[in-house]
């Protein structure tokens, strides 16, 4: 089992004014791979967000991170620079793949600037807002997500086995 932190940003919900059912969902998402050790709602900041992902991976050293909201167009949506801000390499099959999938079931998916990549060995993906995005992205990337932490955490993993 992985430990896994949520991060959610959004402005209204660090002030208590909305529910983050987006966070929940993702909660229940990742119940088969890991526990949920570390969970922040934070404002649409890119500096607390910055603090945040370095917080949850140097420190917790978490192994995976999921972000959820910040990743569109509002001038308020930092996520994505954030989280290149920090990351040491990209992994760009993540996004590519969430992105091109989830363009079968919206076009509006084009709108999400999300990305993914390591820090250490905390492997972080950016997730949009909406539960429906959550969910829909998520699904994406759970099958495959136990064999790139089992190799980023370096519990071993090998390759050419299916
Ligand atoms: N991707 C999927 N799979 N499903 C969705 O409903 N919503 C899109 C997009 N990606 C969506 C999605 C929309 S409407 C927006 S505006 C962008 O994600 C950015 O969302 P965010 O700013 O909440 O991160």
């Amino acid at each position: 089992m992985y430990k896994i932190g949520i991060v959610t940003m959004s402005d209204k919900g660090s002030q208590g004014l909305r529910e983050d059912t987006s966070g929940a969902a993702i909660r229940e998402l990742v119940s088969g791979i890991g526990t949920v050790e570390q969970y922040r709602i934070v404002p649409d900041d890119p500096e607390v967000i910055k603090e945040t992902l370095m917080e949850f991976a140097d420190v917790h050293r978490l192994d995976l991170i999921l972000t959820t909201g910040g990743t569109g167009l509002s001038p308020r949506d930092h996520t994505p620079e954030a989280t290149l801000a920090v990351i040491h390499r990209q992994v760009p099959g993540i996004a590519e793949t969430i992105r091109a999938l989830s363009l079968q079931k919206t076009p509006k998916a084009m709108l999400s600037r999300a990305v993914s990549g390591t820090r250490g060995r905390t492997l972080i993906i950016n997730l949009p807002g909406s539960v429906k995005g959550v969910r829909e992205c998520l699904e994406v990337v759970l099958p495959v997500l136990p064999h790139g932490l089992e190799i980023l955490s370096g519990r071993g993993g090998e390759c050419g086995h299916n």
